[in-house]
């Protein structure tokens, strides 16, 4: 008889954080000298919808890249990692990612995804459960910034993998990208490793243009999270009175996404006024870009020993797999 995967897939606690939870969150960030908001607010469903054409606009090197080597190395991951490892993804991402890594891993033993969005999770953990029948799945809701606790597999693994592609490693600054790689290092457990997708330094023209499209997508996803604003927490928004920007910190390696108000303006949100002046922006996203030596250096500080990295020719992108030393350092 089939059995049903439904038992493996079931998230105790599916309550998805909503942007009106965060309304003091938002505020916080529009009160300051620097007006900001996280980048974690463009993911509803527009958002999404909208960066996955991002995924494939010409400009936008860094879906296909990551793909295109994880594809040409795949054979060489999958004896690296050996047989029988268990894969906890941080962020229940790409579906595309996850299956190219499984069907490169010799009889994977769970797959772990953890994310925020149960509902997200649950959508995610069904569909790969239903393709790979001999795999348990077993979905974990959490914020993964903060170490969490792994759920108990009925096939032991042999070591633990971290798996976490697209860069999202660029959202966090260095110091929060070094803690959230040591919560990494504590989940992979010693003997353990990570598998990381993370975006290069290049010449700006190429990281400007991948974030400044020609055809405007990049400039609707930043302005939609106004849009969310405006829906979802009644503020009023003038969405035409701001316009995209994307630039290339290259002091702090990043590229940094704003919104620019077009002209002095006042918004209202959650009761309160808030001025802009003409010019004003708030900064909406940075996608930190990384030298090979300088991530391999941050690794190393959360105790990660690099294994292999791979690239695309252009050396736009890379792939870098990371070991847990054996016994753990002190
Ligand atoms: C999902 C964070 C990897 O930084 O390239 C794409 C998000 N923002 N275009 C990136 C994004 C604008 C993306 N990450």
């Amino acid at each position: 008889m089939a059995k049903t995967r439904a038992a493996t897939v079931e998230i105790a606690n599916d309550e998805a954080p909503t942007i009106s939870n965060q309304e003091e969150e938002i505020l916080t960030g529009l009160r300051q000298a620097n007006k900001w908001i996280s980048p974690k607010y463009f993911y509803d469903q527009r958002g999404s919808e909208l960066f996955d054409q991002i995924t494939e606009l010409p400009e936008y090197y860094p879906t296909r890249t990551e793909l295109g080597i994880m594809r040409a190395c795949g054979k060489e991951i999958g004896e690296l990692v050996g047989p029988e490892a268990s894969v906890i993804e941080f962020g229940a991402g790409s579906n595309v990612k996850i299956r190219l890594l499984l069907d490169a891993l010799e009889r994977c033993a769970v797959y772990v995804p953890v994310d925020i969005s149960g509902e997200y999770l649950a959508y995610m953990a069904e569909a790969l459960a239903a393709d790979y029948p001999n795999l348990e799945v077993l979905p974990v809701l959490a914020d993964f910034t903060q170490a969490f606790e792994l759920p108990n597999p009925k096939i032991m693994p042999r070591k633990n993998l971290v798996f976490f592609p697209g860069s999202t490693i660029g959202n966090f600054a260095p110091p929060e990208a070094l803690a959230l790689l040591r919560v990494m290092h504590y989940e992979a457990k010693p003997g353990g490793a990570l598998l990381i997708g993370v975006d290069l330094k290049k010449d700006r023209r190429i990281l400007e243009a991948a974030y400044n499209d020609s055809q405007g997508v990049t400039a609707e996803f930043n302005l939609n999270v106004l849009q969310r604003l405006n829906d979802e927490l009644k503020a009023d928004f003038d969405i035409d009175q701001f316009s995209h920007r994307a630039i290339y910190n290259e002091a702090i390696g990043a590229i940094e996404m704003h919104l620019v108000s077009k002209r002095p303006q006042t918004v209202t949100l959650g009761g309160e006024k808030i001025h802009f002046a003409a010019g004003e922006y708030i900064t909406t996203e940075y996608s930190y870009k990384y030298a090979l030596e300088d991530f391999d250096a941050l690794a190393h500080l959360a105790g990660f020993t690099r294994q292999q990295v791979w690239t695309d020719a252009e050396q736009l992108f890379s792939v870098q797999l990371f070991q847990v030393p054996d016994t753990p350092q002190t």
